[in-house]
């Protein structure tokens, strides 16, 4: 029997997952880290963690697994995107990694959109400057810490720094890299014209690899430390939304995948590159060869209830009980659909879809003194959810088909959410048999790259076992209709005094 291992490098923490050729999981795990928020806006992590925790979770998961190293065939990489790693001539790490949650690029946005020019920027990055990208990530470090830009030799995303300690090797791939605006989106290779305006060396960054393309193999001292054999192969892989969505087999015309997990995304396969002129959603290279996808972002999703059960849920505990998502879930359910007229902005991080605007704040809105934590609690389950209907709006606005929405992340464990997500979107939710997600794609991928699969599409075709059906109702549907109403705009109406907050 031959093994697969596919590993997540999240933003609160790396899962690693040892599968057998039938995408049965073997043995897997997660090492958490943490994340640094030095000042409001600002998201940074210690590359030096990611690569600590991956090693672990290897090590771990071959020494629970019993399998012999030799029939490990290979590895598939996800992780989170954009994030930038800057490396110094000795590889070692220059400072944190600014990542995909950090809005402070405000300026080095306009800068970005002012030299490339808008229409430019969108027929070849498939996106506007935005502040979550690497690109202007990149040009703030150059503006603020030359010191550090001018001792820059390599830029890496935070999957492929893991990459870099497994093999030594300075590799990325289409999906991963379409999110650092660096990238011809349609053409699916670095873009010198961008490269050139922006002054970035092309030699700072990685070569680009379809997906399931073989990057490297296993360093001997990596090999040694987890218990891995040095054949191992290390394929492409591909950003987290890429990956989870091979992992739930959204990878032909019509599917499409909602994830709750730190952030939201609503994901829409296509065989074909769709741009949304007005650059509300994301297009990127999928990681399925020769395909894209097209998909909005909610930047504080979970991170919205996970803000909420650390912060408010558990200082409302009259018995002590520790706040747990069980508790809140069972809570929520006991209130009636709209939170008896309160309604919740998660823009908590800034906004991505469709705002596209960093001094978004976050905002309960209809409190009064009869409200208490369940009100509250649903409410922030709900604001997230008609987040992610903007996206899904607007993949329907650009004629995407979608014939059912797979439902993938932490939040696709809670049957109320599942449930909600129905009923706002009015469309049918399912999930799927694994709950794995990414570490699932990336263990496809892997299996690809290793000549166990014949393609992806194949391999999801034969593995991905979609279960529950979730069908709306439609009369939950007409009431949330009435609030999502409300709930666009709040923003409008807020949008002045948001950016007045930020500038004092
Ligand atoms: C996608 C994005 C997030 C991160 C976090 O554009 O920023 O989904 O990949 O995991």
């Amino acid at each position: 029997m031959d093994y697969l291992i596919g590993i997540d490098v999240g933003t609160s923490g790396t899962r690693a997952v040892l599968f057998d050729e039938n995408l049965n999981i073997i043995s897997s795990t997660s090492e958490e880290y943490p994340l640094y928020q030095p000042q409001n806006g600002y998201a940074e992590q210690d590359p030096e963690d990611w690569a600590k925790a991956t090693i672990k979770a290897l090590k771990t998961i071959m020494e629970n697994s019993g399998v012999n190293k030799n029939n490990v065939k290979g590895i598939g990489l996800s992780g989170q995107m954009h994030g930038l790693v800057m490396l110094d001539e000795n590889n070692s790490v220059i400072r944190p990694a600014i990542i995909w949650a950090d809005q402070r690029t405000e300026k080095e946005c306009d800068e970005i959109t002012e030299k490339v020019g808008k229409e430019k920027l969108i027929q070849i990055t498939a996106n506007p400057a935005l502040t979550g990208f690497t690109a202007s990530k990149i040009l703030w470090v150059k503006n603020n810490e030359p010191e550090n830009y001018n001792r820059c030799k390599h830029i890496l995303l935070p999957k492929d720094y893991v990459r870099f300690i497994l093999t030594g090797v300075y590799a990325t791939d289409v999906s991963d890299a379409s999110g650092m605006q660096l990238l011809d989106v349609p053409k699916r290779q670095w873009s010198d014209k961008i490269l050139d305006i922006l002054e970035i060396d092309k030699d700072k960054l990685a070569k680009v690899y379809e997906s399931p393309e073989v990057t490297g193999k296993i360093k001997k001292s990596i090999a040694e430390e987890t218990g891995l054999s040095e054949d191992t192969i290390v394929v492409a892989g591909a950003g987290d939304n890429a990956a989870a969505a091979i992992g739930t087999g959204v990878v032909t015309d019509g599917s499409a995948f909602t994830t709750i997990g730190t952030s939201g995304v609503v994901y829409a396969h296509s065989s074909e590159v769709h741009i949304d002129p007005k650059g509300r959603v994301h297009t990127f290279c999928c990681a399925v060869p020769n395909a894209w996808h097209i998909m909005g972002v909610t930047q504080a999703a979970g991170l919205s209830l996970k803000w909420f059960k650390n912060n408010i849920y558990e200082g409302f505990n009259p018995l002590g009980e520790k706040a747990s998502y069980e508790l809140i879930n069972k809570a929520i359910e006991e209130v009636e659909i709209g939170s008896e007229k309160l309604i919740y902005l998660p823009y908590l991080m800034g906004e991505r879809t469709p705002h596209l605007d960093p001094n978004a704040r976050g905002v309960f809105f209809g409190l009064s003194a009869k409200h208490n934590k369940k009100n509250l609690a649903r409410s922030v389950m709900e604001g997230v959810s008609f987040s992610l209907r903007d996206s899904y709006e607007i993949l329907l606005e650009m004629g995407l088909q979608i014939d059912e929405m797979m439902i993938t992340g932490g939040g696709a464990r809670s049957r109320v959410w599942r449930q909600m997500l129905a009923d706002i979107f009015n469309c049918n939710v399912r999930t799927i048999e694994s709950e794995e997600g990414a570490s699932l794609g990336a263990a496809i991928l892997a299996g690809v790259g290793a000549g166990i699969f014949e393609s992806v599409e194949s391999a999801c075709e034969k593995h991905i076992k979609k279960v529950q059906k979730i069908i709306p109702n439609e009369k939950n549907h007409e009431i949330y209709n009435k609030y999502y109403e409300i709930y666009g705009e709040l923003y409008r109406n807020l949008k002045n005094s948001f950016k007045k907050l930020g500038k004092i």
